[in-house]
């Protein structure tokens, strides 16, 4: 019979006897998925693992400081995390157009894990056993997806951020990959992880990068980042993050709308909500929010954040809109 703790023991199991006394790396998005792969192998070689988590200031309020504290509490894992902001904001300067963006980040992204992996090689010295292995978070799913897999380095483009060279010589580690979404959360569970990563929502590779209509700036970011996190705020003080699938909160930083606060007259930009419900983001419908929860949402942000003088709610569903606005 199929139960976590089955499966929890099966995994380690196998991934003991297929790394041998060799070591992984592993690279953490902040997602449930890479968290939950990392706990697994964790579990199983302990210190001969490595997880590599890449911060490129595209990430949402206490993010990064969640995989930081809670996740290595959770799970003693070893962790390198990689202060990579500049790098990305320099890379993303002057552009604007969504698929440029994304490539950009996709790019950079792999730049800094290679290195990072270098890193990791290097400081074992030549006396330190091999990095063999790279654990990554496939969930069934994704197998379907890209075709049945055959279990060599061909990761798919979207995985964790923009994905990995294809020339990357490593033997994979995919613990989840007979699992579905729910199946991975009690997984997660079960070993221990924390709430707050079990039960995260599910957010995009290229972070705010993508939730930025316009170009990328440390201080649209900064912006974004507060307007998101009260959103978030008052959805899980409403007791509304099992309802919806997740909700995007967007800058429209290339536009401007005249408002009045106080005797004075604004200008500023406006802030998108997008909550949708969904069963696996292929499609979605809007979520019906209580208009009170919206109502105080719009009433902090406006409040709250500068030059933000207007909130607008998203009620398209996918098709024909995206989840994401880019
Ligand atoms: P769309 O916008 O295509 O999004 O309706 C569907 C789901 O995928 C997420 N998303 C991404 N996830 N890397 C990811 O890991 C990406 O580049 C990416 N783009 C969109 C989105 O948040 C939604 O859950």
């Amino acid at each position: 019979t199929w139960t976590t703790g089955n499966v929890i023991e099966e995994q380690v199991e196998a991934i003991r006897e297929q790394v041998g006394t060799k070591r992984a790396i592993c690279g953490l998005s902040g997602g449930v998925d890479s968290a939950v792969a990392a706990a697994l192998v964790q579990k199983a070689i302990g210190s001969q693992l490595t997880c590599v988590y890449v911060d490129h200031g595209l990430m949402r309020k206490g993010e990064t400081e969640q995989v930081e504290k809670d996740f290595v509490a959770a799970t003693g894992v070893q962790l390198k995390v990689v202060d990579a902001e500049d790098r990305f904001l320099t890379a993303l300067k002057g552009v604007s157009d969504p698929e440029e963006k994304r490539k950009i980040i996709g790019r950079e992204f792999i730049r800094v894990f290679e290195q990072a992996q270098a890193e990791i090689i290097a400081e074992a010295g030549e006396s330190g056993e091999p990095v063999e292995f790279l654990v990554q978070g496939t969930l069934y799913p994704d197998v379907v997806e890209s075709g049945g897999g055959t279990g060599t380095a061909n990761i798919k483009s979207h995985h964790n951020v923009g994905g990995l060279p294809e020339d990357l010589e490593f033997q994979l580690i995919e613990p989840l990959r007979k699992l579905f979404k729910d199946e991975v959360r009690m997984v997660g569970q079960e070993l221990g992880l924390p709430e707050e990563i079990v039960q995260r929502q599910p957010f995009p590779g290229p972070g705010l990068g993508i939730r930025i209509v316009g170009e990328v700036t440390k201080e649209r970011l900064d912006l974004l980042r507060e307007a998101d996190a009260i959103a978030r705020e008052e959805l899980t003080a409403a007791g509304l993050d099992r309802e919806i699938w997740q909700c995007p909160v967007v800058l429209l930083a290339d536009v401007r709308s005249v408002g009045v606060q106080g005797d004075g007259r604004t200008y500023g930009h406006p802030i998108v909500l997008r909550p949708v419900s969904s069963e696996d983001a292929m499609t979605a419908d809007w979520s019906r929010l209580p208009y009170d929860v919206l109502g105080k949402i719009s009433t902090r942000i406006t409040n709250e954040v500068r030059d933000v003088n207007r909130v607008v709610l998203d009620v398209t569903s996918k098709p024909p809109g995206t989840i994401e606005w880019e």
